[in-house]
This record gives structure tokens, sequence and C-alpha cells, in this order.
């Protein structure tokens, strides 16, 4: 159980070092042992420990000292203390200084061991919390935001750039761009990551009980409010508010939601006294707000409040480019949840989906993705695996704007050659044959979309760029998930409730 931790023994007794150092190895751990402080501190910085046997007494050092100097090198290791003397100050004093244990001599061996075991344990568990804050700050971060298009990048480098400070964001861009997405690694990457990320949907509340949802109540206040509530301004006291759909919030409530900010505090309904209600602010919508300043329905003051920095997310159907990655990443989600064994989207398809104008944006895409990992009953999607609208779309007679013509070809050929390339271990004369065309002009096309570089860029972007989800010797890395879908696929807006 507590085999391969590795523990430093540092006594300046060498007796007493070996005969501790042999008990720990025979519970199974890796012991090092150390004469002086000096010794133990090299180990340390010279390899991973997890905890540390520290004789107090070392000759003419400080154990003490040693301790701290110890924690310095390594924050997460834990050290337990020995002592000679029953001494209440050394033990207070090396507890002060954030000791684990503490032990007196002569040693109880059973207790040594005890002390160990709980002292490995405590750093494993913490190691472990610290894997999973990691894990959870990668798939809600901005690695979770996929997508190479400059358009893109700069919105993304923008909301990076923002984030860690207390700033309110205003998110703009059409409905499934990605506007929660980004809210959401803003609230990751900021000093507040740790509390909490509350959603509210202004659309979705009801005007009559906006107040209440907002601010909270006292009981009795109105008919149906039975208990006292705290409000969603509360809840998100140290954390994060992203007011989505903002458009929506009934003038009466912006006035209130203006003032809440100003005083960082809100008062319930019914209620008297001001509660602290300290958030930062993410905002989102679809619509222009300055149009509806100028028709009398948005405040100026609360968009002047909220739009302090102001981020515009592209629609999809002007960065095509960004099409086959997501793609590619949403069909490999989909097909792992659903235990589907397909290797991803033939060039037929993804011509399809490289030609439709994609209204519903990113949420589209994800959700034409399940449907076609759902359908599909062969190894790649082919169109007839497709919603009927993709494959009826060539020239998308009801569609007001269409991909740009350019983007969508550069994007399909661009997408073809890292496929070939990818089926054929990067061998160029092989894909090069494979797509019907010669070695020199697949050699151009390859500097032209800086496909060699373009995996890397993919990769840091938070994408892994490329993999049919089995068999790319390349895709070592596991695939980069995006955080929990704040609402099931075939939901069409946005709305959902933070978690
Ligand atoms: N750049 C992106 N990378 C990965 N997934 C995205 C991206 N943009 C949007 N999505 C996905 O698309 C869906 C809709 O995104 P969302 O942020 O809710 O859009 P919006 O709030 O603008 O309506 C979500 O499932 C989200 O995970
Ligand atoms: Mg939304």
């Amino acid at each position: 159980m507590s085999s391969g931790a590795h523990v430093l023994v540092v006594d300046d007794d060498a007796q007493v070092r070996r005969f501790l150092a042999g008990e720990l190895a025979e519970c199974g751990y890796v012991v090092t042992e150390c004469k002086d402080g000096a010794t133990a501190l090299a180990a340390t910085k010279a390899q991973a420990v997890d905890c540390a046997v520290v004789d107090v007494n070392l000759a003419g050092e400080n154990g003490v000292e040693l301790l701290r100097g110890l924690h310095a090198v390594q924050t997460d290791l834990q050290v337990v203390m020995i002592t000679g003397e029953r001494s209440v100050e050394v033990a207070v004093s090396a507890m002060k200084s954030g000791a684990f244990d503490y032990l007196t001599k002569p040693l109880d061996t059973e207790r040594l061991t005890v002390a160990v075991r709980n002292a490995t344990a405590v750093v494993e568990k913490e190691r472990e919390i610290r894997r999973l804050r990691e894990a959870v700050r990668d798939s809600c971060g901005f690695r979770a935001v996929l997508g190479t298009s400059p358009s893109l990048r700069r919105a993304v480098g923008l909301a990076e750039r923002v984030a860690a400070s207390d700033v309110p964001v205003l998110l703009t861009g059409e409905s499934g761009t990605g506007k929660e997405v980004i809210a959401q690694a803003v609230h990751a990457s900021s000093r507040r990551a740790s509390g909490p990320f509350v959603a509210i949907n202004c659309a979705a509340i009801p005007s009559e009980l906006a107040e209440s949802e907002l601010f909270g109540h006292e009981a009795g206040s109105f008919t149906g409010a039975l208990g006292r509530r705290a409000g969603r301004f509360e809840e998100a006291h140290g954390g994060t508010l992203f007011l989505d759909e903002i458009e929506a919030m009934p003038s009466a409530i912006q006035a209130k939601v203006l003032r809440a900010l100003q005083d960082r505090a809100v008062t319930r309904v019914g209620g008297s006294k001001s509660t602290p209600a300290d958030a930062r602010i993410v905002a989102a919508t679809n619509r222009s707000l300055e149009k509806m300043i100028g028709e009398g329905r948005f405040r100026d003051d609360l968009f002047f409040r909220i739009a302090v920095v102001s981020i515009q997310l592209p629609p999809l159907r002007e960065r095509m480019e960004d099409v086959p990655l997501l793609a590619e990443h949403f069909l490999r989600e989909a097909a792992e949840r659903g235990g589907h064994a397909i290797r991803g989207w033939s060039a037929e398809a993804m011509q399809s989906l490289l030609r439709y104008a994609w209204p519903g944006n990113v949420r589209e895409l994800r959700n034409v993705s399940v449907y076609a990992s759902l359908v599909c009953d062969a190894e790649t999607i082919l169109p007839c695996h497709l919603p009927d609208r993709l494959v009826q779309a060539s020239g998308t007679p009801g569609e007001a704007v269409g991909p740009r013509l350019e983007d969508a070809v550069e994007a399909l050929e661009r997408w073809l050659i890292s496929d070939a390339l990818r089926r054929f271990g990067g061998v160029q004369a092989r894909a090069a044959e494979f797509l019907g065309t010669t070695k020199r002009i697949l050699n151009y096309k390859i500097s032209k979309y800086g496909l060699g570089r373009d995996r890397e860029a993919s990769r840091a972007g938070g994408g892994d760029g490329g993999g049919d989800g089995g068999g790319d010797p390349e895709s070592k890395e596991p695939p980069c998930v995006a955080a929990d879908p704040p609402g099931a696929p075939g939901e069409t807006s946005g709305g959902p409730e933070g978690p």
C-alpha cells in the first residue's frame, strides 16, 4: 500500500538512522538516509520526497530550521519530527512550524510507521486534489476553447488577458458561438476560480420573479414566498456571476442590478438590511445593446458598467477553418460517450459540413456531430448520416448568408491534406498519391497551410488537432474534453442555470 513513497531519514546518529531506515524499508518505502541537514536538502532538491523523518537535535543544527528549509524546497512533503527529550516547547514549536507529527525517543517503531503512513497518505491525497483541480481547470479553462482561426484567437486572447483582473466583461455574438464557454474560462482563470460560477439566463426568468431570483427574498415578502431565500447575486459572492442574454432583463430590474453592482451588496425583497454580494460580472448578449439603448430599451449606465471590456465572438460561418477541428473533437467526444467505434468523417461528409452556413454556430455543429455518431452504422460518417438540411444545403436557398467560398474551400483542402498525412503516418509521397496530386504541389500546400506547425499550434490551443480517435501514433495526449455542455445536445438556446 505504502510502497513506493519516498521517505528521508535524517539523523546524525548512524545507528539510529540505519535502524529507522530498515524499519521503513521493510514497510515498502523507498528510503534515503541523510546524516545532516545539508544532505537532506540536497536529496529533496534532487528528487520528489513524500515524507522526511527528522531528528530535532541534529549535531550543531536545528531540526525545526531544517523542517522549514525542506518545506521551502518541496511545499507538499510532510515532516515527522523525533526528539530525545520530552520537551513540550520543542513539540509545540515543531508543530507550529508545520510538522505533521512528533515522536519522542525511545522510539516505538509501531508509532513511527503509523505516523509515516498517515503523512504519506496526506501527501498522496493533496497531490490527487491538485491533479483533479488542474484537470477541472483544463476542462473549464481556455484549453477547452477550441479553434485556430485568427478571429477566434483574437477574441480568446483578449479574454485571457483580462481574465485575471476583476473587470466586468461583455461577450457578444450569435447564439452558439461559445459565449458561455468563454465566460467559464474567464472564471476558471481568474483569482475567483475557487469561488462559485453562477449563471443566470435573463430570458428564462419570468419578469415578476426576476427580483427575487436575483436578490433573494425574506419569508412572506410576497404571495408564494415561503421561506427566506438568498438570491443569485449573493450565491455568486466571491465568484463570478454570468448574466446570459442580458438584453432580456426587464428595465425595472436593470436599475436594481446597477445598484447592486455599485454597492457590491444587495437587499432581499421584503428585507431591510443589505448583504454583501461581491461578484465579478460576465454578461452575454446576442443583440446590439447600443441599438437597444438608442431605442430606450436598455439603460446606458448599466451598459457602461458591464461593458468595460467587450469581446465579440465571430460566427462559425466566418471562420470555417475551425469546422474540421471542432467536428473531429465533437465526434470523438460523442463516439466515446456512446461507445461507438467511429473512425472519423469521410471527405464527402466533411465537404457537406464545409458547405453549410451554421446558423446555430458551434452548438449546431456539436449537435450534428452527436446526431451523426448515433445514426452512423459504418466506420466513418458519410453524407447519409447527416441531417437532411446539411446535405441539401449546397445552395442553401433559405439562408441569408453562407460561408465564404474561399474559406470553405481552403478549410476542406487543409483538412483533406492533414487527414491524408495522418492516414499515411506523415509520408508525403503516399499522401500525394492518395490525393491524386504531385509531391511538389502537396509540399507547397503543406507549407502554405503551415500544416507541420499547425498540429503543434492546435495542440497548444487546446485541441489535439488530429486523430480519428484511435490508431494515431501522435495522439498520446488525452483528448481535451470540453466542459460539460451547458445543455443537452439538441437544445437550441443556451439557458442553463449555473452549477
Ligand atoms: N470554441 C469552442 N470550443 C469548444 N466547444 C465550443 C466552442 N464554442 C462553443 N462550443 C460548444 O458549443 C456549445 C454552445 O456554446 P455556448 O458557449 O453555450 O454558446 P453561446 O453561449 O454563445 O450560445 C457548447 O456545447 C460548447 O461546449
Ligand atoms: Mg449561451
